[in-house]
């Protein structure tokens, strides 16, 4: 089995050592707070001396600042570093330089699971950079998650992975907003969530709901029905969402700037297509 380097042991870089550790690979560890190492430690892990120790470095931190923090003024001469850590496109193309300036090699990534995902089916991982680099350790990071390539640029593991996390954030920010709003009238959140997991998995699905799909094919050809649901009357349906949760006692910043964006596109001349002419405006800010 490979050996392989884990920097950063929070939540995340600790899980992954683990998870190397189980599938047979030889790990060592370095973590700024040293402490952080010892439950690997005693399960096996080496304890590092320095952070830039081997040939393959997994580094896992809260963000990009943090490995310029850790490698410091190191040496990275035939190293492959291999950043999971969050950080903009941006962020992630300068880091390639700084790594590349110290002779090593920066392979960007983006991990899509939380700790206990790590390791299990369905688990995935967008990477950037260097095909050749990740093509050499990627039996070893297979053991994290399907390796999922999306191209040369640097940046792009993080565009992806922020498209995701956009989806995420919002849709589980609306179900707090939804759930709120019906426990106003007494409702569980755990009675509601079936109807919350139904609507969500019609969204994904194909079928007259299916909105994903729709859409997509939508933004692709550039032509935006509305002659069955218009935007001008899907805005204002969303005024009224914001003036029930209102009128509940809520807050509604969220609910608000959704309202605010389907009333520009349609106050910009896209009230007869359907929803999907909101890309204009989000394309064309205001
Ligand atoms: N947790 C999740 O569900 C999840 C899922 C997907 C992706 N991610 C991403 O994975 C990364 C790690 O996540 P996490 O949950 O483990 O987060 P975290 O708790 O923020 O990560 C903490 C790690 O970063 C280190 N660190 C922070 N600032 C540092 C600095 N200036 N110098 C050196 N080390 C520094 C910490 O060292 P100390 O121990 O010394 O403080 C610790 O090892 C993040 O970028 C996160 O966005 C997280």
């Amino acid at each position: 089995m490979s050996e392989v380097t884990v920097i950063g042991l929070g939540p995340m870089g600790s899980a992954m050592a683990e998870t190397f550790l189980a599938a047979g690979h030889e790990v060592t560890v370095w973590n700024r707070t040293a402490s952080k190492a010892d439950p690997l430690v005693a399960k096996g892990a080496t304890r590092a001396a320095g952070p830039a120790t081997g040939e393959l470095l997994v580094i896992s931190q809260t963000a990009y600042q943090a490995m310029y923090e850790s490698l410091g003024e190191a040496r990275l001469d035939g190293k492959t570093l291999v950043n999971l850590s969050s950080g903009t496109p941006d962020e992630l193309r300068e880091a390639a330089g700084w790594v590349a300036e110290r002779g090593g090699t920066l392979v960007t990534a983006g991990i899509m699971v939380p700790p206990p995902g790590i390791g299990q089916p369905g688990a995935y991982t967008f990477y950037s950079g260097p095909k050749e680099a990740l093509d050499r350790y990627a039996g070893t990071l297979e053991a994290l998650s399907e390796v999922t390539y999306v191209g040369e640029d640097p940046g792009l593991a993080m565009m992806y992975y922020q498209a995701q996390l956009l989806m995420f954030w919002s849709s589980l920010t609306s179900f707090m907003y939804a759930a709120a709003l019906v426990g106003t009238a007494g409702v569980r959140p755990t009675a509601f969530a079936p109807l919350a997991q139904g609507l969500h998995g019609e969204l994904a699905a194909d079928g007259p709901m299916g909105y994903i799909k729709i859409l997509s094919e939508e933004l692709e050809s550039g032509v935006y029905p509305g002659d069955e649901n218009s935007l001008h009357m899907q805005a204002v349906g969303m005024g009224h969402v914001v003036e029930t949760l209102r009128a509940a006692g809520l807050e509604t910043t969220v609910p608000e700037a959704l309202h605010r964006l389907f009333a520009r596109a349609d106050a910009e001349g896209h009230g007869h297509e359907g929803i999907t002419a909101v890309v204009e405006s989000i394309r064309k800010p205001g």
